[in-house]
């Protein structure tokens, strides 16, 4: 577990993450790898955010027709496979006869939808993987045992999902593990309200037991926002930044994780010598 401390005389010590944007700590999480570079949620684009020293990965999960769990965003493989067909009617060898990298660039050409277990073993020492189930609950146990044989430590491996009930079932059943809970605001143009409101996420976190949220659309969220939310003693994430402007905005109103497509070149944005 990496331990940086901050300057400017403050003898405060910060567990898992790094220091960027003027002293102000923030996790940065590559999003589905290093995904502006490499093909999303493959062995390359982990392996390459890991190399642009990101704190932490982000990938996604589903389960195949034979219960095994592999990394793919999407419910088919149509997009990054050019196969119109559930993940969850095909086995883990059907899956892995699929080229996932061509679709990016032709330098990625035979590039495989990874298991979960083979990301699991990317991951250094002092860094950390979210699994974002994109599944239901129904994962539990294999996510359980993969994690379990893989030899990480709880703190290395962090779970998410928009799914309340699916991560509280999860947080249930591996308490060990921090658990968060993804929501995407979105804007009521007629009352001009942002949706959910704070109170009723923050009320639904505590009640399932979770660590904290990781929040998408951030236009409305200010200083006071977050702070309500780390009084109630929840962490606050946030997906998906790739603006410098904006990640500068969020690093200082203190959100513990920023998630990016860039987590090399967004860090350098961050960096107190960056302009
Ligand atoms: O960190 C949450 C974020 O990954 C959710 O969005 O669509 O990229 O899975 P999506
Ligand atoms: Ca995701």
């Amino acid at each position: 577990m990496r331990v940086t401390t901050i300057p400017v005389g403050l003898s405060l010590l910060l567990v898992g993450t790094l220091m960027s944007d003027r002293g102000i700590a923030v996790e940065i999480v590559g999003h589905r790898g290093a995904s502006y570079d490499a093909p999303e949620n493959t062995l390359s684009s982990v392996k390459l955010a890991w190399k642009q020293n990101a704190d932490a990965v982000e990938i996604d999960i589903y389960l195949t027709k034979d219960h095994q769990i592999v990394v793919i965003h999407d419910d088919s493989t149509k997009r990054v496979a050019g196969k119109e067909k559930l993940v969850v009617r095909q086995t883990l060898d059907e899956l892995k006869s699929l080229d996932a990298g061509l679709w990016k660039n032709e330098k990625y050409k035979d590039e495989r939808i990874p298991t979960l277990a083979e990301v699991l073993d990317t991951i250094p020492d002092g860094k950390r993987l979210f699994i974002e189930v994109k599944c239901g609950p129904e994962v539990a146990p294999e996510l359980a045992r993969v994690l379990k044989s893989s030899g990480k430590r709880p703190g290395q491996t962090a779970v998410i999902g928009f799914s309340l009930e699916t991560v509280e079932v999860i947080k249930k059943a591996m308490p060990e593990l921090q658990v968060y809970w993804i929501v995407q605001l979105k804007h009521n143009k007629k009352t001009g309200q942002w949706l959910p409101h704070r109170g009723a996420m923050i009320r639904c976190a505590q009640r399932a037991g979770l660590d904290g949220v990781d929040i998408g659309k951030l236009e409305s969220v200010d200083k006071e926002y977050i702070d309500a939310f780390k009084k109630a003693g929840l962490q606050f994430y946030c997906w998906t930044i790739n603006d410098p402007a904006e990640a500068r905005r969020l690093a200082k109103i203190r959100v513990d994780g920023i998630t990016t497509d860039r987590p090399g070149w967004l860090r350098e944005q961050l960096s107190p010598s960056s302009p």
